[in-house]
């Protein structure tokens, strides 16, 4: 398959995530990336873009400019798809106008700010036919894709009960002084309408869908700040009522002292149990009935064809965060290769299932907005 050609918008020098963003993109040597908008500063712009190697003429100042003089090349030069990791006011915008100029996008979480905004998108989506993908990384993991196979295909009975929690402890410090570090996530004009429950309860909310299949229809949320001065959420916990009658508990904090990225699932069955750990994503414990473990190991042949896919290495050569980034990509470009031959988009492994997109995005703002008024009402149950 051609290689293909991609641009990226943020990854400046100091981003977090635009590093794993350009280096997953051309791990499996399936794409280069070769134009970009690296800061809304261009001074900083063009310094960042000449340090990735980006020619100069293909160093942009902003999206439009791109949009302009990327379509002004011949097809075979201009970039085929955009990665955007920017801050989360800029995703709605910036994935609209790269759809609608006809380039594939894969856009970091949340998709957008609100509902509205994240229905938008699906318009656009829908009537340019351009791929879309959101980096939901963590189902990238090959572990993660043994979960969806074991509960398909029935190894834990019944589902009863899910428990999922993501806790970082960066914000914690700024409880006792808040002046310690500023961070675009707690103002709202940035952020969007939460903090904690947008950046990283979608992420738990996605891997319990992604896992499970199951989708929330109800929510009672008991979300705090404990910030002073913060008005966003930091901290709170959701009880979650599925369909089929399932009932979950999902907790997200970034002011859990000392926690890294401690993204955690249990999934109990009438038959057996999962735990699965992001912190330690290369093994899969199945609890069985009577009290003794199965440990599944990535890169084993008695997974599922998906969680083979996705094993980049033999067991015990650990390959983490950026493989599970990169899995995505290569799920994208796989896509807009079936596109381009007229095939069906998303080819999939036994799932159907290859990369998180617009429903994915759709999903985490309805449930976002759902607890935000949960949290605000006197009524046990809000329906998402
Ligand atoms: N999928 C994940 O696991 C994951 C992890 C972290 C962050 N994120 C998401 O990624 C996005 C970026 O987060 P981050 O922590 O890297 O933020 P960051 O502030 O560290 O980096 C943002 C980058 O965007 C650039 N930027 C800002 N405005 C711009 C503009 N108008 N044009 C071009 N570049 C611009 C900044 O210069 C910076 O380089 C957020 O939406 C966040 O929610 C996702």
């Amino acid at each position: 398959m051609d290689k293909l050609k991609g641009g990226i918008i943020g990854a400046g020098k100091d981003s977090f995530i635009g590093f794993a963003h350009y280096a997953a993109a051309a791990l499996y040597n399936e794409a280069e990336i070769i134009a970009g908008v690296f800061s809304s500063d261009p001074d900083r712009c063009i310094k960042r873009g000449l340090e990735l190697g980006i020619e100069r003429c293909r160093i942009y100042c902003n999206c439009t400019e791109m949009i302009e003089k990327e379509n002004t090349l011949p097809a075979e030069e201009r970039i085929d798809f955009v990665i955007i990791a920017t801050p989360n006011y800029l995703h709605c915008k910036m994935i609209k106008a790269f759809l609608e100029n006809g380039f594939h996008v894969i856009a970091d979480k949340p998709i957008a700010i609100s509902l509205a905004e994240a229905l938008e998108i699906k318009d656009v989506q829908k009537k340019t036919e351009m791929v879309l993908a959101l980096t939901h990384g963590y189902t990238g993991y090959p572990m993660v894709k043994q979960a969806r196979y074991l509960i398909k295909s029935g190894k834990l009975g019944n589902l009863i009960n899910i428990l999922v929690s993501y806790s970082q402890g960066w914000l914690s410090p700024l409880i006792k002084n808040p002046e310690e570090f500023k961070t675009w996530h707690l103002d709202p004009a940035i952020s969007g309408p939460s903090c904690t429950m947008l950046d990283i309860g979608i992420h738990a909310l996605n891997l319990v869908q992604t896992i499970t299949g199951l989708v929330p229809e109800k929510v009672c949320a008991n979300l705090n700040s404990t910030i002073p001065g913060n008005c966003l959420d930091d901290n709170g916990t959701v009880l979650l009522k599925f369909n089929n009658g399932i009932n979950g508990l999902l907790h997200a904090s970034q002011v859990s002292t000392g926690e890294g990225n401690a993204l955690r699932i249990k999934i109990y069955g009438d038959i057996a149990g999962l735990s699965w750990d992001q912190e330690f994503p290369e093994t899969l414990e199945m609890m069985n009935s009577d009290g003794t473990s199965t440990i599944f190991k990535k890169g084993v042949p008695v997974l599922s064809e998906d969680a083979r896919k996705a094993s980049n290495f033999p067991p015990g050569h650990p390959e983490g965060f950026l493989c599970a980034f990169a899995n995505i990509y290569s799920s994208f470009f796989k896509a807009i290769h079936c596109l381009r031959n007229k095939q069906q988009p998303c080819p999939g492994g036994e799932s159907g299932w290859n990369f998180p997109g617009i429903e994915e995005g759709i999903a985490g703002l309805a449930f976002v907005e759902a607890i935000l008024k949960s949290n605000q009402s006197s009524e046990k149950w809000i329906a998402i």
